[in-house]
C-alpha cells in the first residue's frame, strides 16, 4: 500500500462518518453502553475475552513502565495490564466521562488505581516522548486513524511500543460479505432481546465502520508510513479481528 492508499481510506471514512464522529458517537456509546458489550461478546460467539487475553499475553510490560491506554472507556485494558505486571504507572485517556467515571469505579472496586484524563485521541494533552506503552482496543474504527496514531506516535517515548486491537475489513470480499451479513443478523437478533428500540442507524453505522475500514494489511501498511518500525499483525478469524505491535524508533 503506498501513502495514497491510505490518504484514500481515510478520506472515504471521514466523508462516511465525519458528522457521525462530530456529533452522534457519544450518544451511540451511552445509548448502546450496556447492548454493546453483550453484543460484541455475543457477535463474537462468545471469543472476546479469548483474544483479549492473547492480546494482553503478548505485551512487554516492564515494572515502573509509564502506559496509556487511550479510547480507555470502562479501563478493561488498564485493569487487565495491571493484573499481569501490578508495578505499572496507568493513564487512561477518554472522551467520555460517563465510560471513564464507571471505570474508574471497577478499577477501584479491584483495588487498582487508573489516572483518568478526558480528552480527544486526536489532540492528547501530553508531552511528546511521555510513555513507555500506548495501548488502543476496539475503537479505532470510530477514529482519523493516521491522525491518532501519528499523536500516540508523539507521546511514546522512543524504543517505546504501541499496541493495538480491533475488528478489521477481512481482505478477502466474500469472506467480508459472509461476516458482514453474520453480523448484522447477529446484531439485529441481539437488539431484539436486550432493547426496547430498533437500532437500525446504529447497526448500520458499525457495519460501514468495518466496510470502509483498513485491513490487517494495510493497517501494518500505515504503521509504517508513520514512521513505527517493528511492526508486527497477528490476524484473526480470517483477518476480522486483528492485534498489531509496533514501536517507535
Ligand atoms: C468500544 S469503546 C472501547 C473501550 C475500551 N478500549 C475497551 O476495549 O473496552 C470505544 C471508546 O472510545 C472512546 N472514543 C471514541 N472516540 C474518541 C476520541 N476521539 N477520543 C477519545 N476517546 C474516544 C469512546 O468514548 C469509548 O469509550
Amino acid at each position: 500500500m503506498n501513502s495514497s492508499t491510505s490518504a484514500m481510506i481515510e478520506r472515504r471514512r471521514q466523508n462516511a462518518f465525519a458528522s457521525i464522529w462530530r456529533e452522534d458517537l457519544d450518544t451511540v456509546f451511552v445509548d448502546v453502553a450496556e447492548y454493546y458489550d453483550k453484543a460484541n461478546t455475543y457477535a463474537s460467539l462468545g471469543l472476546l475475552p479469548k483474544w483479549q487475553r492473547r492480546f494482553i499475553d503478548g505485551m512487554i510490560l516492564k515494572p515502573g513502565d509509564k502506559v496509556l491506554d487511550v479510547c480507555a472507556g470502562q479501563n478493561i485494558v488498564g485493569i487487565a495490564m495491571l493484573k499481569k505486571q501490578p508495578g505499572l504507572d496507568i493513564h487512561a485517556a477518554d472522551q467520555s466521562v460517563s465510560m471513564q467515571e464507571e471505570g474508574k469505579k471497577v478499577a477501584e472496586s479491584e483495588g487498582y488505581s487508573i489516572d483518568s484524563h478526558i480528552c480527544d485521541v486526536h489532540e492528547l494533552p501530553f508531552p511528546d516522548n511521555s510513555f513507555d506503552v500506548v495501548t488502543l482496543q476496539y475503537a479505532s474504527r470510530h477514529l482519523r486513524v493516521a491522525d491518532a496514531f501519528a499523536e500516540i506516535k508523539r507521546v511514546l517515548k522512543p524504543g517505546g511500543r504501541f499496541y493495538h486491537c480491533d475488528m478489521q475489513r477481512p481482505p478477502n470480499t466474500l469472506i467480508e460479505k459472509a461476516y458482514l451479513f453474520y453480523l448484522k443478523w447477529a446484531l439485529t437478533m441481539l437488539a431484539k432481546f436486550f432493547t426496547t428500540g430498533s437500532p437500525t442507524k446504529e447497526i448500520e453505522y458499525f457495519l460501514n465502520a468495518i466496510h470502509l475500514f483498513y485491513s490487517h494489511e494495510e493497517l501494518s501498511d500505515l504503521l509504517s508510513e508513520l514512521g513505527f518500525t517493528q511492526v508486527k499483525a497477528q490476524p484473526i478469524m480470517f483477518g476480522a479481528v486483528a492485534l498489531h505491535e509496533a514501536m517507535k524508533p
